[in-house]
């Protein structure tokens, strides 16, 4: 099967290409490269002896999706094109409704003019409301609480809408938690421009030398240790979980919604101990008030998975710091 992936050139998209030749599928990667860099395919090549084809464009050039999706017999497309950042999208709000929703738009209208019927799109538990106990299925009401989150469920419900329009449509939201770790080999890993906003590019670069400590954001939580409370999941296994999705939905009609995530809450404290442990030595860290609209805690009920797709993940923190250590030891300043 050949299968476009916008935004493969990423950190969740390589990972998964890798996975999608291991499985004998064929991508295309399309991929502006305003997040990425194009050394990736590299990786990619050592790692599986295939070098995917990489097309640098952008997912509102409608004319290049269209040729793009014919000249090579797309029969599905997983689409990780995307802005990321939380905060960027509350000072951006236009440019992050732009990229990711009028994006998603032209790409389905592409899809919908080139007959191609299945589409598996990167949404997040981010389009969660907030004021639910954990853990969340996928039945917990959608309150996004920033412009990325609602630039997310709006594409989720744009699914919906075409799966409701299009018998023959298979639209797949997978909606990741924290995904983490890098590829096992140390050749792939997340390669955030600038100072990371998240908790493990930060811990990996206090571990190598480029940042000086972790400030841990809120102690007082009403969590075990007192620090913040997630679900993170291995990138591997986010990556296979799009394979079984995939497989899954590809003739199968309809809207479908999965969480992917571990099933299992993770202190900051919990993060910060498993790291040391990879890296050999205590991370140094301070202790700063709660960052604004952080939540205590919440992970996945990744149950449905499970059950329709037969996926779960499998790793386990240390697995995700010893993968990302080797990565960030390996390539101190990324990619190059
Ligand atoms: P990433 O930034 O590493 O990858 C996204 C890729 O999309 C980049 O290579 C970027 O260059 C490319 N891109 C962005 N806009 C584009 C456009 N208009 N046209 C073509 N390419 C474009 O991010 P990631 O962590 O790999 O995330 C992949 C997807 O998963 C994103 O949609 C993200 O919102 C979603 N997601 C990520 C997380 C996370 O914590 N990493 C969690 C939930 C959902
Ligand atoms: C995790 C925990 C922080 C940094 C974000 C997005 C979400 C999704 C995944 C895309 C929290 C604490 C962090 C630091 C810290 N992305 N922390 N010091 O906020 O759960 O989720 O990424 O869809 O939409 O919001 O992830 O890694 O930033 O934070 O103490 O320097 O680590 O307070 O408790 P978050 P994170």
């Amino acid at each position: 099967m050949k299968i476009l992936v916008t935004g493969g050139a990423g950190y969740i998209g390589s990972h998964t290409c890798v996975q999608l030749i291991d499985k004998g599928w064929q991508p295309v990667i399309l991929d502006s490269l305003v997040n990425s860099k194009v050394s990736v395919l590299d990786r990619i090549e050592s790692i599986t002896g295939h070098r995917p084809p990489f097309i640098k464009g952008d997912v509102r050039d409608a004319d290049l999706l269209s040729k793009l999706l014919s000249e090579h017999s797309v029969e599905a497309v997983i689409h990780f094109a995307g802005l990321k950042a939380v905060g960027e999208s509350v000072a951006q709000p236009l440019r992050y409704y732009d990229n990711n929703v009028h994006g998603s738009v032209v790409l389905m209208q592409a899809m919908q003019k080139c007959a191609v019927k299945t589409l598996v799109f990167s949404s997040s538990a981010t389009v969660y409301g907030h004021a639910f106990a954990p853990p969340w299925n996928e039945q917990v009401p959608t309150a996004p609480a920033n412009p990325y989150g609602r630039s997310k469920l709006m594409v989720d419900q744009i699914m919906g809408d075409m799966a409701a329009a299009d018998a023959a449509c298979s639209m797949t939201s997978l909606r990741y938690f924290n995904p983490v770790g890098a590829h096992a080999s140390g050749l792939m890993g997340e390669d955030p421009q600038g100072t990371p906003n998240n908790l493990m590019p930060y811990l990996a670069q206090v571990a190598v030398g480029r940042l000086e400590a972790l400030q841990i954001y809120g102690t007082d939580y009403d969590t075990p240790d007192g620090t913040g409370v997630r679900d993170y999941i291995h990138v591997t296994d986010l990556a296979q979980g799009h394979i079984a999705a995939l497989a899954y939905a590809h003739g199968q009609p309809g809207h479908h919604v999965f969480n992917l995530g571990s099933g299992q809450g993770h202190s900051v404290m919990d993060m910060l101990k498993a790291f040391g442990k990879a890296c050999g030595r205590e991370l140094p860290y301070t202790l700063s008030p709660r960052r604004p609209g952080d939540v205590a805690a919440y992970w996945a009920n990744p149950q449905h998975a499970r059950n329709t797709l037969g996926w779960h993940a499998e790793k386990s923190i240390d697995d995700m710091c010893q993968d990302t250590w080797r990565w960030q030891s390996s390539n101190p300043n990324g990619y190059l």
